[in-house]
């Protein structure tokens, strides 16, 4: 990476917040157990490759700012070391929102006034080039340099409009009307003092205040856009695809545990068996202990650890938690199946279907008969 015009008195210290405190309502029932970033993508926590990523990029402290199920990240993560990196964990007794969490992390930064910050959104998986957005802010001196990209559904996100020299103008926080297609991505750099400058102890939005309080007073704030992968895996079904694409090799990881045959149709963890009569495909990953029986195919889905998955089954663009039991001959196309849950012969679920943990689906009672 090259030089940073304004790095902090210690040339090697870069700095990141993550934020990981929202509750992933959209992924529930898979968050409610655990939260969203901790969730097994492509064989390891997705944080994993977020952390990697970073390191790659030159950031060498990360601060984890936590609200939802806290504990569970430092028994997940420990300090760090695994990934080249120092995390620190801020926690908020009460979510302050992505203002506010960024503004209580800051007691946990070393960067001077002057320095560079990133702040990431825990749940975005990104090919983009940090150090070039590192750079471009540190030239142009801006407050904040957003990354933005462009996708064909803007409404979900951050409308960020720029003039023509990259200046962002506008944001639009999921306007029903987008100018543009341009959007937040969702990993920002921040001047450290502009950190400081977010009213303390209150919930905040950098998305509906600090944002466009700085557009409002002129002050520097840089769109850095480019095309690369990206993808904010908040629904099942982005979820689904983001570990899918990480095991086709479509976006690739440092995080990525060497299993042989990666890229490749399958990750099968060790201790999984996957029966010689049966297809697993489209970047499926097969969670350690799991059982896929003979005649069974499995296309584009997360199974979680100890999953079975019985004869002749049709699993496609699924997730299915932890010890789910699917029985013989069942199709599932595009559900969410909770942690323990046993879906019984004869049953048929389709898209945007959510079974929640410990449910069992009985066998169909209906009986179709062709006796008059
Ligand atoms: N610590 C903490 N406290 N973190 C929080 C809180 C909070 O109160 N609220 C949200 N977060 C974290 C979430 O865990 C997530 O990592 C990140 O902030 C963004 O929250 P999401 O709930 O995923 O927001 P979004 O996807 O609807 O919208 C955001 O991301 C889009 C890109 O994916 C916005 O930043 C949009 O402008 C952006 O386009
Ligand atoms: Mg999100």
């Amino acid at each position: 990476m090259s030089m940073r015009p304004n790095a902090s008195a210690d040339p090697e210290l870069l700095e990141a917040i993550l934020l990981v405190g929202g509750q992933g309502t959209r992924l529930r029932p898979l968050t409610i157990g655990m939260p969203k970033p901790l969730l097994p993508t492509a064989g390891v926590p997705f944080l994993a490759h977020q952390l990697a990523r970073a390191a790659t990029s030159g950031v060498t402290r990360v601060v984890l700012a936590t609200a939802y199920r806290a504990e569970m990240f430092a028994e997940c993560l420990g300090d760090g070391s695994a990934f080249g990196l120092e995390i620190s964990y801020v926690h908020e007794e009460v979510p302050l929102g992505t203002g506010g969490a960024i503004r209580n992390a800051a007691a946990g930064l070393r960067s001077k006034p002057d320095s560079p910050v990133v702040v990431l959104n825990g749940d975005i998986l990104s090919g983009h080039d940090l150090a070039a957005q590192l750079d471009l802010h540190c030239k142009d001196d801006a407050a904040v340099t957003l990354h933005l990209v462009e996708v064909p559904d803007p409404a979900p996100f951050g409308c960020v409009p720029t003039d023509s020299a990259g200046r962002v103008t506008a944001f639009l926080e999921k306007t029903p009307n987008p100018v543009t297609n341009r959007i937040n991505a969702g990993c920002y750099v921040f001047r450290r003092e502009v950190i400081d400058e977010i009213p303390a102890g209150r919930v905040a939005s950098v998305e509906r205040e600090t944002f466009p309080a700085l557009i409002d007073a002129g002050a520097v704030v840089l769109g850095y856009q480019d095309n690369s992968y990206w993808l904010d895996v908040g629904t099942p079904e982005a979820f689904v695809r983001g570990s899918c694409d990480l095991v086709l090799g479509r976006l690739r990881s440092a995080a990525l545990p060497a299993v042989p045959g990666v890229p490749g149709e399958a990750m099968v963890l060790d201790g999984a068996t996957v029966d010689a009569r049966a297809t697993v495909v489209g970047g499926t990953v097969v969670g350690t202990g799991a059982v896929i029986a003979d005649g069974a195919r499995v296309a584009g889905s997360v199974l979680f650890d100890g999953v079975r998955i019985g004869v002749n089954a049709r699993i496609s663009d699924s997730v299915i938690g932890r010890d789910a039991v699917i029985e013989a001959g069942v199709v599932l196309d595009g559900v969410v199946i909770g942690e323990g849950s046993r879906i019984a012969a004869g049953n048929e679920l389709r898209a945007g279907m959510r079974v929640w943990p410990g449910v069992e689906l009985g066998p169909t009672s209906i009986r179709f008969s062709t006796d008059t």
